[in-house]
């Protein structure tokens, strides 16, 4: 199991080094956990993390390796930092960012070349599931992903994010079930993940192989709380 803590824009390079020097007292023998801080606090993650199992991630990642592109990081910024990996395509960034399918899939390319590990993030709106539409639209996410080893899906559902409203442990494993028809990768399952609902949503059917979470992994307590469940008893 994999359990990945997304900062979104919260925690600064102080907030972090606090949140990383509490972290690396924590025995998480047996999950394999990561943290997403914002660019500016990756560099003191990966810092006071080091010399430990739990891994550094960014929240994006740009698909040239420099360029006139204001704004972005690309990947070899990151390996130059002993960053290990991206999260690429969250909702946030298609929702605000003019994030696309393609523009997603040329990034996960282009991390996955350069040795960075990628969480690409797919999922339905409200709306689409409503219509009918959650397995056109994954179909539709995944078309411009192809499996690597260095690769894993969260399954987002858009409706489930920050909202408090969990898909059931029914409803996260059969659209994993789905994503991994179509593509042979671990799928995290992400969306109001929290200590209580945690070990319900990674153990039920057993097509879910970690989390993605938001809210829930800003606090030390919260988030070793959901890595804990996610160790196999
Ligand atoms: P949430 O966010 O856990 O706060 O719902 C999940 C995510 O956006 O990755």
């Amino acid at each position: 199991m994999l359990v990945a803590g997304n900062w979104k824009m919260y925690k600064g390079p102080a907030e972090t080094a606090e949140f990383c020097l509490g972290l690396r007292e924590q025995d998480l023998d047996g999950v394999d956990v990561v943290v997403c801080p914002p660019f500016v606090s990756l560099a003191v993650a990966v810092q006071v993390l080091a010399g430990t199992e739990i891994a550094v991630g960014a929240q994006n990642v740009h698909w040239e390796n420099e360029g006139a592109f204001t704004g972005e990081i690309s990947p070899p910024m990151l390996r130059e930092l002993g960053v290990y990996g991206a999260i690429v395509g969250h909702s946030e960034r298609r929702q605000y960012f003019g994030e696309t399918d393609e523009t997603v899939g040329r990034r996960t390319r282009a991390a996955l070349a350069a040795g960075l590990f990628v969480i690409a993030c797919v999922g339905e709106t409200e709306a689409e599931r409503e219509r009918g539409e959650t397995e056109d639209v994954l179909r539709r996410q995944l078309a411009h992903l192809e499996a690597d080893d260095n690769l894993v899906i969260a399954y987002e559902p858009v409706w489930a994010i920050g909202t408090g409203k969990t898909a059931t442990p029914e409803i996260a494993d059969a659209a994993h079930a789905f994503v991994k028809s179509i593509i042979d990768v671990p799928v995290l399952y992400g969306g109001s993940v929290k200590p209580e609902n945690a070990a319900e949503l990674m153990t039920h059917g057993g097509h879910v192989d970690g989390a993605l979470v938001g809210g829930a992994s800003l606090e030390l307590e919260s988030f070793t709380a959901i890595c804990r469940a996610a160790i196999p008893s």
